[in-house]
């Protein structure tokens, strides 16, 4: 037998930190009664010692300096939830060097230095639990590592941001403004301290290259995951993608063929009956296609102080599990990596495409436009001209499949025709085999 508690210590005593605490504190006997043995909240260190976040705690129990948690023998799992990459990453390098498990919300850390993190806590026989950091609300990590433990993963859909998914959602039923939408989601909660994090699809990429890696061995590389944002969107495109029958979603997408894996984040039109084209507002959902379960979907929360924190207590369960249990399920599942398989270049991607062009309404525009994207393999699925006018009109279509590298060339000679008011908008389609 173990001692007789598994202590704990949180580093980052904001949003998640406080619903990890609120649990931790208000669900102790409870947690106890369902494992066994108590775990027990510690310490937690802030820069902030001050604030009241609405949770009353021990009289000592929150500190400024972290060295207090990390060289404290007595506390087995530290908690970082301070976000960023420094100095979270040295918390949890030193915790981890002192044989303490680790537990992280850090989607950005885990991005971009998982695979240094990972090594580190297999060198010390220690763990690092992250459920937190991939749609707070969906276990999506615990599916993936244990449900389809014995499972090939074909692909992985996934609306993961919710503030693009609460601005795309608002500007589809009730047309407003991009910059009233974006207003409307910070003031929720769930954005970035930095919005363009949301907007612009990072946020979403940290947490594909973090999915990516747990499904295919993929080492952790954000940095090299195709990644469009949705700033540049207008109601124009909301409103063509209604009338050809789909909604535009902002989706990470991996998928594995043969030995390469595509990851990818930009808009995407789906088809408006599937489940996911009707994930709206701040909610989350991951779409996962594999070889013995087949399809699922998962919903929920992606972010928010309680779904986040229910994450992080999950992870520190799992851990004190182990620890009593004299097991390593987590680390010796960890996140090894697949030599086998590297992520394909986003030039040789395969996908539909939406076009809005703007041209001269002439004779002969429309062949010259079909000239180009017939001499670079692209094929034309179907087309509308809206409205009559001496100057450019919008020419919509919708295009089979096509080479990313093909459709670029096509789209800088089109965008280069003197027929050719504006830069031509494209958005990628996915579903149905087109
Ligand atoms: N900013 C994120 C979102 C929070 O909007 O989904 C959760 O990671």
């Amino acid at each position: 037998m173990g001692k007789s508690s598994i202590n704990v210590g949180i580093i980052g005593f904001g949003t998640v930190g406080t619903g990890t605490a609120r649990i931790l504190l208000n669900n102790r006997s409870e947690i106890e009664r369902r494992i066994g043995f108590p775990v027990v909240l510690k310490r937690i260190a802030d820069i902030n010692v001050r604030a009241d976040r609405g949770i009353g705690l021990p009289g000592g129990m929150l500190v400024s300096d972290v060295s207090l948690l990390i060289n404290d023998p007595e506390i087995d799992i530290i908690v970082e939830l301070i976000g960023g990459i420094h100095p979270a990453k040295e918390f949890i390098l030193s915790a981890l060097k002192k044989g303490k498990h680790a537990v992280t919300a850090n989607k950005a850390l885990l991005a971009t230095e998982g695979s240094a993190l990972f090594e580190a806590a297999k060198k010390n026989n220690v763990s690092i639990g992250f459920e937190a950091a991939v749609a707070g609300g969906i276990p999506i990590i615990k599916v993936v590592r244990e449900s389809l433990a014995g499972d090939r993963i074909k692909s992985v859909y996934g609306i993961i941001n919710g503030t693009s998914n609460y601005i795309l959602t608002k500007m589809t039923d009730e047309g407003v403004d991009f910059g009233i939408a974006l207003k409307e989601a910070q003031s929720l909660g769930y954005a970035e301290a930095d919005p363009a994090f949301d907007i612009e699809g990072i946020d979403s990429a940290h947490k594909i290259a973090i999915l990516a890696s747990l499904c295919y061995g993929l080492p952790f590389s954000f940095k090299k995951i195709y990644t469009q944002g949705i700033t540049a969107i207008t109601p124009a495109d909301i409103q063509f993608a209604t009338e050809f029958g789909y909604k535009i979603k902002l989706l990470a997408i991996a998928k594995q063929s043969g030995k390469e894996v595509e990851v990818r984040v930009h808009p995407t039109m789906l088809p408006r009956e599937y489940l996911i084209s009707n994930v709206n507002g701040v909610r989350n959902a991951i779409y996962l296609e594999s070889d013995s379960a087949g399809p699922a979907l998962y919903y929920g929360s992606g972010a928010g102080e309680m779904p986040t924190g229910n994450a992080v207590v999950s992870d520190i369960i799992d851990i004190a599990r182990d620890i009593r249990g004299g097991s390593q399920r987590i680390t010796g599942l960890g996140m090894p990596q697949n030599p086998g398989v590297k992520m394909k270049k986003m030039e040789d991607v395969l996908t539909s495409y939406y076009l809005r062009l703007s041209a001269l309404d002439k004779p002969g525009v429309l062949s010259k436009i079909s000239g180009i994207l017939g001499k670079h393999n692209i094929s034309i699925k179907s087309m509308i001209q809206k409205g009559r006018d001496r100057k450019a009109v919008p020419v919509v279509m919708m295009t089979h499949k096509a080479r990313e590298k093909d459709m670029a060339k096509a789209l800088r000679e089109i965008n280069r025709l003197p027929s050719v008011a504006k830069k031509t908008v494209y958005i990628r389609v996915e579903g149905e085999e087109n």
